[in-house]
């Protein structure tokens, strides 16, 4: 795969997942922006892999105009900024819902939107790729606005991917499953929770942000040229694994992965 030439943005791309996509199409020979808060420092993680970065809030249309106004038309967006805090239903509050969903849905309607009218008038051409998750299809249990959040982005995938292919502009989304980043340390770190979790992951571990990354990389390419309105789900197997796949007497778990010993 190659990206000389292409102009890339990646939101929430100064850390984990986004950083490791905005690492892979800079090297791939991408000019890629990295659009994150100001709190998260973009520009020493942009300039760690060669690329550019911009301040911006996903939540608020106003600086994501001006980062777009400095970056260019873009050849590829990836929305990827998120967050996520784990509640039960009962006690999300109003604030934790109407948060998830601005950074989460919100955002990235926010994000395509802009990135689509300028690829639409500058090129009739883009490939948009959405961040969204295993939880856009299950019900994770304490993570109600977050799942929501993840679902409503297949809403804006498919009508995207409609509107917008008359104009050259495809849009797809992956669906990762559990990825080590800071987003999930508390999990990684506890493997107790890892044990149970990956009971349900045929691969029998957890993925890296780059293994995320090359996914992304495939759908944004032209190797992906007649894609798009689908999800690539990117999570070792576990929407497979609806009865488990580990815990015969055969298998044993190291603390980060179950092996079978036969
Ligand atoms: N880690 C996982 O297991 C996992 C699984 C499925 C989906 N995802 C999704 O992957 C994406 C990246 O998550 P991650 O795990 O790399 O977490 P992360 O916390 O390492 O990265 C998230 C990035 O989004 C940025 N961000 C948050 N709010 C923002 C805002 N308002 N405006 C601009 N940027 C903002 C953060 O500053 C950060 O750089 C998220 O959309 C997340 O929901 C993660």
């Amino acid at each position: 795969m190659t990206f000389h030439g292409r102009n890339a943005v990646v939101t929430g791309g100064a850390n984990g997942i986004g950083l490791a996509i905005s690492r892979n199409i800079a090297a791939a020979g991408g000019n890629v922006f990295i659009f994150d808060l100001a709190s998260e420092n973009p520009a020493a993680a942009a300039a760690s892999i060669g690329a550019q970065a911009c301040i911006a809030d996903v939540t608020d249309h106003a600086s994501l105009e001006r980062a777009f106004a400095a970056a260019g038309v873009p050849d590829i967006v990836i929305a990827n900024a998120g967050m996520g805090r784990v509640a039960s239903a009962l006690e999300t509050s109003a604030d934790l819902w109407n948060q998830t969903i601005a950074v989460n849905l919100t955002g990235a309607f926010h994000t395509i939107r802009i990135a689509a009218d300028r690829m639409k008038s500058a090129r009739k051409a883009g490939s948009i790729v959405l961040t969204a998750s295993t939880n856009s299809f299950d019900g994770e249990p304490d993570l109600i606005a977050y799942n929501a959040s993840k679902a409503g982005l297949l809403g804006l995938l498919h009508t995207a991917a409609n509107e917008w292919g008359p104009y050259g502009i495809r849009v797809n989304a992956v669906c990762p499953g559990l990825i080590r980043t800071r987003l999930t340390a508390s999990s990684f770190s506890n493997p107790d929770v890892l044990a149970a979790y990956f009971r349900h992951i045929p691969l029998g571990r957890g993925g890296e942000p780059d293994e995320v990354a090359q996914a992304v990389l495939f759908l944004a390419s032209d190797l992906a040229s007649y894609i798009t309105g689908t999800t690539l789900v990117v999570d070792g197997g576990q929407l497979a694994s609806k009865f488990g796949t580990w815990g015969k007497d055969t298998d044993s778990f190291d603390g980060q992965r179950w092996r079978r010993n036969t």
